[in-house]
């Protein structure tokens, strides 16, 4: 549809898919976090950045902009900062409209029969527990103030099979989406939606230290490994999957893993079938 054909205010919709909304993105100081703030706020968002690493998040804040953007010390893995982080994001923007709940950290490189359960625990506490901090605490909010809000969480391809990721990381994943499925039928009540994105993987910081390697080499592997060739996965393609859910064009989408992998997870590669990729 031409520019000329769309009424001003959907023309302005389209562009500002965000207009005046209110957006906590916990992990946002680096990684899929940092380039969904900077999609976020492009579309018209105000957004808080939720992280522990003070100095990248008041660099990513102030590399976006102050006027949109600001940086809180959030350690999702103690509730009260996840509370205090949505009651700052309430008294500086006066509302909360999205909860993105995206921090996240690798796991222990360890088999089974040699695992250290305190270990496994922080990684439980960061990815299932902080989430679960993160969705309670952005619902309270949206449900006292009657807000239709949308609260995603960053889950993985480790979510969906083993074999991907560590014992642990794979746990949290997996348990994540049970919570997501698990909330979306309570918060549903409320017009509030919860969904996951799940990524293939992505050369950030996590997934360099995950395999302790570069991020060219990391995308040489994934890149080899991939269903969908001639494209590599970003994190702008992860962070316009959470605008996506973020925006009012996914109004009816609730409960779901929204998977962004390339159909990495719908084949099975075990047999050949004569008609494999090249
Ligand atoms: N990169 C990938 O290949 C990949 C694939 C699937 C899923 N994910 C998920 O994506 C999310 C974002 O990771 P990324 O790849 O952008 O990695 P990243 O390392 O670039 O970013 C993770 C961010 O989380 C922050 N963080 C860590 N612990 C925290 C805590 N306790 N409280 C608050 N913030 C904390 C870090 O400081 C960092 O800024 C994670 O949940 C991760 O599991 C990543």
């Amino acid at each position: 549809m031409s520019k000329q054909r769309l009424h001003g205010k959907a023309w302005l919709l389209l562009l500002f898919r965000l207009q005046g909304k209110v957006a906590i993105i916990t992990g946002a100081s680096s990684g899929i976090g940092a380039e969904a703030a900077r999609i976020f706020v492009e579309n018209g968002a105000y957004v808080v950045i939720a992280d522990i690493n003070d100095q990248l998040g008041h660099q990513v804040a102030t590399s976006i902009g102050l006027d949109k953007v600001s940086y809180h010390h959030c350690d999702v893995k103690d509730e009260k900062q996840v509370e205090e982080t949505v009651a700052f994001a309430v008294e500086k923007y006066g509302t909360l409209d999205i909860m993105f709940s995206n921090a996240g950290i690798t796991g222990q490189n360890s088999t089974i029969l040699d695992y250290d359960l305190d270990a496994f625990d922080n990684t439980i506490a960061v990815n299932l527990r902080g989430a679960t901090a993160a969705i309670k605490h952005a619902a309270r909010v949206m449900v006292a103030k009657k807000i239709r809000g949308s609260i995603i969480c960053t889950a993985s391809v480790a979510a969906s099979v083993g074999g991907c990721a560590d014992h642990d990381y794979t746990a949290s994943k997996h348990g994540l989406i049970g919570l997501m499925r698990s909330t979306c039928g309570e918060l549903g009540a409320y017009g509030i939606r919860v969904n996951c994105i799940s990524p293939y993987a992505v050369a950030t910081p996590l997934a360099c230290k995950a395999h302790n390697m570069k991020p060219s080499e990391i995308e040489a592997i994934c890149t080899d490994f991939a269903n969908l060739k001639g494209i590599t996965l970003k994190t702008t393609h992860i962070a316009e999957v959470a605008l996506f859910l973020a925006s009012h064009e996914s109004a009816y989408i609730s409960g779901q893993d929204l998977v962004v992998d390339g159909g990495f997870l719908a084949i099975n590669r075990c047999l050949p079938t004569g008609h494999d990729n090249p």
